[in-house]
């Protein structure tokens, strides 16, 4: 049986979904709190990471290790950085990769953990079933599948947008995308990361999320929830 593990950063990005949660157990770990219980009818654990790299693997280790979960969703808003990709538009990942890792000095290529790939590549069918769901619930909305990068920052200028455009070229970035896929990867778990653009990360960004933030969190939850009820039916 599929067991579903949702993280999202903050409250705004799992508010929606835990709504719709039946038969809540709750687990605290490590101060997070973890709700176990049926999303459409399937079996899922919804966490609340906090922001962050460190924050979400953390999370997405947990639900492995001590939760048995058999997939892995990030859901949540982002920065969009591909030309045409416009605010509240979708973006589903087909990989995720850090755009703020840096050994080149020593040799490895911008980008790369030395010893890892410069990407983890999301799972096929989870990407297939994000992007149906996008397309059955919102059907005028753009949903383009692409590379999300993720760092430890908030991109909130033009200058970091080109720099980061540079260096890998993302369809959007934001802070936990590239960490729970590379634990879900090393784990073989198979991980799909779908967001909706709160803002353009550019030097309207702060400003720009903060007005599209929840809109955009609840865009991107609901695509969740008809996914996770597609899973179930697997
Ligand atoms: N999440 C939403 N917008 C973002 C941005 N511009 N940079 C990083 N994370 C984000």
């Amino acid at each position: 049986m599929n067991r579903i593990g949702i993280i999202g950063a903050m409250d705004v990005e799992i508010e929606r979904i835990c709504q719709n949660i039946s038969g809540i157990i709750l687990h605290q770990v490590c101060g997070l709190d973890f709700l176990e219980g049926f999303l459409m009818e399937t079996p899922v654990v919804v966490v609340r990471s906090g922001v962050g790299k460190v924050n979400a693997a953390l999370c997405a280790q947990l639900l492995i290790t001590k939760f048995k979960i058999t997939h892995l969703i990030n859901t949540g808003v982002a920065g969009a950085m591909t030309s045409g990709l416009g605010v509240l538009d979708m973006v589903i990942s087909t990989e995720v990769m850090y755009h703020d890792v840096d050994a080149t000095n020593w040799g490895y290529e911008s980008c790369t953990v030395p010893g890892m790939n410069r990407t983890f590549p999301a799972d096929s069918s989870m990407v297939k079933l994000a992007t149906d769901a996008c397309k059955k619930n919102f059907p005028s909305k753009l949903c383009i599948q692409g590379l999300i990068a993720s760092g430890d920052q908030f991109i909130g200028s033009n200058e970091m947008k080109e720099k980061i455009k540079s260096l890998c070229n993302p369809a959007c970035v934001e802070m936990e995308g590239a960490a729970i896929g590379h634990v879900a990867f090393v784990n073989r778990i198979p991980f799909v990361v779908i967001r909706c653009m709160s803002d353009m990360a550019d030097d309207n960004g702060e400003t720009t999320a903060r007005f599209n933030e929840k809109e955009g969190a609840n865009i991107s939850a609901h695509i969740v929830c008809t996914m996770v009820e597609a899973l179930g039916s697997h």
